[in-house]
């Protein structure tokens, strides 16, 4: 079931949605050569905790850190741990807060220092993804909207669309209804009718090569299987009757 929120409901869940805004501003800022990303995670948790909220993804199915933190090849869900980020990484950062009944969630993909044009042109095109998807999240239009022009941005360039991870409603659950792919295809039907209320988040994860993914033995971090570098934007939308809200990014264009 898709849940539909109230203004004042959307409202609310704002809260939580700033808040992973702020968070990601500070991993921006920790970003450096020789912070480990355990670092990183603990800054993170105790910012998010600061305004009495918690971190959504902690324990989540088991999950054993309050952020994700993928570098490199890793997709998504990089666990964070002793490792130092060096020159040149790319370093997707993925924050969930659950606030007062609601969470927000949001990743963006942040360079050590500087990095290969290559890599940041793969940054800049995934964030664009993102942007041409969600000139299509408006009341009336279909989920597959979204996911067509996020695919055909991403394609365009000549990058892999990851296919076993996707966006997803959120609210009162991290994840709810209904599944947001980054792709379309035609044996999947066109998707719900967007309506005025839904929470979404979009989160196109690219790679630079293979759309190919593999699982660490850790059982989360999902890594490109040709090695390529791999980015990720996400933002928590909601739907109005006209522009769409994106929820994380209210503070700063980022
Ligand atoms: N943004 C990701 C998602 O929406 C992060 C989830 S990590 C997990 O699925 F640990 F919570 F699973
Ligand atoms: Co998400």
């Amino acid at each position: 079931m898709i849940t539909i929120k109230t203004k004042s409901e959307i409202a609310q869940m704002q809260k939580a949605c700033t808040i992973v805004e702020r968070t990601l501003l500070l991993l921006r800022d920790m970003v450096e050569v020789g912070v480990t990303t355990e670092q990183m995670d603990k800054e993170a948790k105790k910012f998010i905790e600061s305004f009495g909220a918690t971190p959504s993804f902690l324990n989540y199915n088991g999950y054993p850190k309050s952020v994700c933190i993928s570098v490199n090849d890793q997709v998504v869900h990089g666990i964070p741990d002793g490792c130092k980020l060096r020159r040149g990484d790319i370093v997707s950062c993925d924050v969930g807060a659950y606030f007062e009944g609601y969470h927000g969630d949001a990743a963006r993909t942040y360079i050590v220092g500087d990095t290969s044009e290559e890599a940041k042109q793969l940054i800049k095109v995934t964030r664009e993804s993102f942007f041409k998807g969600i000139e299509y999240a408006r009341a009336g239009n279909r989920i597959s909207d979204i996911s067509k022009a996020i695919q055909a941005h991403a394609e365009s360039y000549g990058y892999g669309v990851v296919r076993e991870l996707i966006g997803h409603g959120i609210g009162t659950k991290l994840h709810e209804k209904p599944d947001i792919p980054n792709f379309y295809d035609p044996r999947m039907g066109l998707g719900a009718k967007l309506l005025e209320g839904m929470t979404l988040a979009v989160e196109p994860m690219i790679n630079m090569g293979s759309e190919k993914v593999y699982v660490l033995e850790n059982g989360w971090t999902v890594l490109t299987y040709d090695g390529s570098l791999s980015a990720h934007y996400e933002n928590t939308i909601a739907i109005t009757d006209g522009e769409p809200i994106i929820m994380t990014m209210q503070l700063e264009d980022f």
